[in-house]
Formats: structure tokens, sequence, C-alpha cells
């Protein structure tokens, strides 16, 4: 597995690939990787000849108030998981050499990013589209690959690569949960064991919103009051939102007669975690 730190050295590498006519798969990660990061590189690695995963903690994503110098690194492992998940190449660049000290150009998505983690989190999806189309343009991926968990992230990903032309094939990968159902998240390394214990909330929540929706229950306004129910039993939990949207539009919904996602978003006192569900009438 080859190294590279430089953003010029990986678009040398990519341009190469192109030039032999060689697939690249490509899955962008913020490191700490665990489980579900490694689901995502599987996939990736099973649609491409070569596999790039990169690590970069990406400052432009979060606000100064928010967890950047406290988010979790372990370089080590990481390098050695991408080494046995057969990567060719972890790219991890400096954020020095990523952004010009007078950088100036963004990408700004207007619409999709303008609820649910956009309300409590303003910039964050202009950091993350303007990070991903910098990294595309790096590593000039055939195919990447990205998690459900961070649902609407993924659907801003989507929209930016049709609304830019981005010429790569875009592959959703299913949330990857602990034992006692929570999403894998690098962030669940910062939750003290007290938090951890009570943050099966968000799959519990979800789980009485799937039940009431089989049952029958249409009524997006009764589905976050069963949510709600279920997350205000964990006392150290302090819900950011429960939203029920539709699933493209990402508009809010009233009564759910189409495929329509519901997403939560919970503080804990060391970590934000968020999960969702599909709700498919
Ligand atoms: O999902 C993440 O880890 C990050 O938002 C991403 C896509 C790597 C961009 O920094």
């Amino acid at each position: 597995m080859k190294i590279i730190r430089h953003p010029t050295d990986m678009q040398r590498w990519a341009l190469e690939q192109r030039r032999a006519g060689a697939s690249v798969g490509f899955v962008p990660t913020m490191g700490y990787l665990h489980e579900g990061h490694l689901s995502l590189v599987r996939l990736a690695r099973a649609r491409a000849e070569q596999l790039v995963v990169s690590v970069f903690v990406n400052p432009t994503q979060f606000a100064p108030n928010e967890d950047f110098t406290k988010y979790p690194r372990d370089w080590r492992r990481d390098e050695r998981l991408c080494r046995e998940a057969g990567a060719d190449v972890l790219f991890a660049p400096r954020a020095e050499e990523m952004y010009a000290h007078d950088a100036s150009v963004s990408v700004l998505e207007a619409r999709l990013s303008a609820g649910l983690c956009g309300v409590s989190r303003p910039g964050h999806f202009a950091g993350v589209c303007t990070v991903v189309a910098k990294l595309f343009n790096l590593v000039l991926p055939t195919v990447a690959v990205f998690g459900e968990k961070d649902a609407q992230q993924l659907r801003i990903i989507q929209r930016m690569v049709r609304d830019l032309n981005f010429p790569v094939e875009l592959v959703a990968c299913p949330i990857v949960r602990e034992a006692d159902g929570l999403a894998m998240s690098s962030r669940n390394a910062r939750l003290t064991p007290e938090e951890r214990a009570q943050a099966t909330c968000l799959r519990r929540a979800l789980d009485a919103v799937e039940h009431a929706f089989a049952r029958g229950e249409r009524d997006a306004d009764a589905l976050r009051k069963i949510a709600r129910g279920a997350i205000e039993r964990a006392p150290l939990a302090r819900i950011d939102y429960i939203e029920l949207v539709d699933d493209e539009s990402l508009d809010p919904v009233v009564l759910i007669e189409q495929p329509t996602l519901c997403a939560l978003a919970v503080n804990f006192p060391s970590a934000r975690l968020i999960d969702n569900t599909v709700l498919r009438p």
C-alpha cells in the first residue's frame, strides 16, 4: 500500500490510473476507522481495480465550537486497517496542503443542507461538499462509497455529483451497528461508559417508530412523539432533532405516503450522535 501525503502526488497517481484505463474505487474518511468504514472499503474493493482510502479530518466542516481538536485520531491503527483491507493507496494530506491560505472558492448546496443537521451545524455541509469535490478532483474515482448513517450528507453529495456532473458512480452502504444496535461512529469512542449505555436510545427510538409504522401509523407527529418518548428515557440524552422528511427532497412530511427518512440527532455531554431509518409505505 502506497501512502500519499501531497495532493499533487495524489492527482499524478490518479491520472496515471486513468491513462492505464484502470477503475478506481474511493472511500473518503476522517479516520479512526471502525467496522462501518471497513464495510465501505470492502464494497469499494469489490467494485474497482484500484482502491484509495483517504484519512483527512477536514477542518472546514467543523464550526469553531465543535469537536475538531477532540475528534478521535489513531494514525497507526488506520494505516494497519487500510493495509489489511487491501487498499492500494492511503491518501492522508495535511490541511495546509489541501487548502491554500487564501482559498476563496467553495461548493454550496442550497436546498438539502437547510434542515436537519444544517440547522445546528451551519456551514457544515459547505465544508463537506467542498472537501469531497476537492477529493474527487484529486483521486479521480470511478466509484465512491458513502455510508447511509450520514443520510443527509449522502443525499447532498448525490445532488452535488448530479448538479456539477462529476463523472463518478456513488454507492450507498448500509449502516453497521454494534450488537446492542448503536450505529458505528468514530464519535462513539468519546462517550463515557454511562453515556455509551444510554446511547442505545437512538436505535430504540427508531425501532419504536418502525413498529408503529408497521402497525399502520402514518402521522408524522405521532411517530415523532413515539421517538421522543424513547429518547427521553435516557437522562443524559438531549434531543437536537427528530424529523420525518421526504427521502429525496428532505422536505418535511405530514403524512407518510412516500419513502420517508426518519432522522435523529441527539447530544450527549461528550458527543453528538445521529441515526436514521427509511419508512417505505
Ligand atoms: O463522512 C465523513 O467522514 C466526512 O464528512 C467526509 C465525507 C470524509 C468528508 O470529510
